[in-house]
């Protein structure tokens, strides 16, 4: 909802070497007039307003998944409540998790990965990104590098 989580996509995608690269976006379809009667919404678990791309529903074309989240209460956004369930070809395929925060994520990642296990998908790295004010981006690079020399082409 505040754009850091796409930042640190955006630079990751950009400085990834393998041959091809796409992002996608989980889109929140209505305009935000107001962000923290929206956000209230959203927190109680109204999806109404959200639309996942085919592109994300099926990971059969995919090699290697990068996932983020925002932290929202220690839990990843409540988009991706259900969301893992609705994919398909997840079993067998690698996922790298990654979150923003400002504090602390603690549960955020256990309660993705167990999503993600439980249909046979790995997750192989797992990266929080914190910052109170804004998220280094030197932080982020050396995450690409680490993904660039774990993950060859
Ligand atoms: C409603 C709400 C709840 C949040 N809960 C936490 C939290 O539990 N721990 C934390 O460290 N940061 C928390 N944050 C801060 C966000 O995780 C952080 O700013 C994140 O980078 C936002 O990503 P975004 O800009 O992609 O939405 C919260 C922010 C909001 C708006």
């Amino acid at each position: 909802m505040g754009g850091r989580t796409k930042k640190v996509a955006e630079k990751i995608a950009s400085d990834l070497k393998s041959s091809e690269v796409v992002i996608e976006r989980i889109k929140y379809t209505k305009k935000l007039r107001n962000f923290f009667l929206e956000e209230d919404k959203i927190m109680k678990g109204d999806l109404s307003n959200f639309k996942y791309n085919d592109l994300i529903l099926d990971f059969e074309p995919y090699d290697l998944i990068v996932l983020g989240t925002p932290t929202y209460g220690s839990l990843p956004a409540v988009i991706f409540n259900g969301y893992i369930e609705k994919v398909k070809n997840i079993k067998g395929k690698r996922l790298i998790l990654f979150s923003t925060c400002r504090l602390i994520s603690i549960k955020t990642f256990r309660v993705l990965e167990a999503e993600i296990e439980k249909r046979g998908g790995k997750v192989v790295k797992k990266q929080v990104f914190k910052g109170f004010f804004k998220i280094g981006i030197r932080k982020v690079e050396k995450f690409s590098d680490e993904l660039n020399q774990d993950f060859p082409k």
